[in-house]
């Protein structure tokens, strides 16, 4: 059985991908299927908390019972959502995969064929969400206990994956980092996972190959007693 251990705890959680609009019916988007997201919110709530799930662009997913579900399109949409259900949460995970860059300007009709070279795509930095929650915390505008951020790297799942987790960490300032190995039919678009659990102080543990509901599982572990004393 799990433990009921979320009980009276508020959990805002992010999944999927967000979509950032070139014109009426274009975007710029990602491979994220939203399933380590949703999987999360579906443990959490067996675990007894109350979660927010802030959905982006996900594969076709059910929302899992009992699970408030806000849904967004954009990184700008995400961070709106995110800084209003943040505060005054137990915990909050950032598992959405946000797009580091959008068009700079969102062109109002569809952008026409032409026998002319195409114009370059000029891209604008997005906000870093999960930084900008440590930050607002930080300065005391934002009251969280827990934050963690999710971190997808290619490479050697026990040495190079694992330190741009360390280094991505430290750089981020969250309390807990999920690590995942990507690439070759890793953690994208698939129903596994694997990779490490880093925590800022120092904790470190592998997160065995295996379903995203067990990564889930392994996370709301480390953030259990993470927790404020009730
Ligand atoms: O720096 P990188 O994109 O690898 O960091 C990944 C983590 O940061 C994830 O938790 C993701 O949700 C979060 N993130 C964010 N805002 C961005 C980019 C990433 O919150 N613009």
């Amino acid at each position: 059985a799990l433990p009921f251990d979320l009980a009276g705890r508020r959990v805002v959680i992010s999944a999927g991908g967000t979509r950032e609009p070139l014109d009426p019916v274009r975007y710029l988007g990602n491979r994220s299927s939203g399933r380590q997201g949703y999987a999360l919110a579906r443990v959490a709530a067996h675990r007894g908390a109350d979660v927010t799930l802030v959905s982006a662009h996900t594969a076709d997913l059910a929302v899992p019972a009992g699970v408030r579900v806000e849904r967004v399109g954009t990184a700008e949409e995400l961070r709106s959502a995110m800084l209003a259900a943040a505060d005054g949460a137990d915990a909050v995970v950032m598992a959405a995969a946000v797009a580091d860059f959008r068009p700079e300007s969102l062109v109002q009709h569809k952008i026409k064929k032409s026998d002319r070279d195409p114009e370059p795509l000029k891209l604008t930095r997005n906000p870093d969400i999960l930084a900008e929650l440590v930050e607002a915390r930080r300065a005391g505008r934002l009251r969280v206990p827990v934050i963690v951020g999710f971190a997808a790297e290619t490479g050697d799942p026990d040495t190079t994956v694992l330190d741009y987790g360390r280094a991505k960490l430290a750089r981020k300032g969250c309390d807990l980092l999920v690590v995942n190995a990507v690439g070759d039919g890793q953690a994208f678009e698939v129903e596994d996972n694997a990779g490490w659990l880093l925590a800022a102080d120092g904790a470190e543990r592998p997160i065995p190959h295996g379903a995203k509901s067990l990564l889930a599982s392994t996370l709301w572990d480390a953030v259990s007693p993470r927790l404020e004393p009730k």
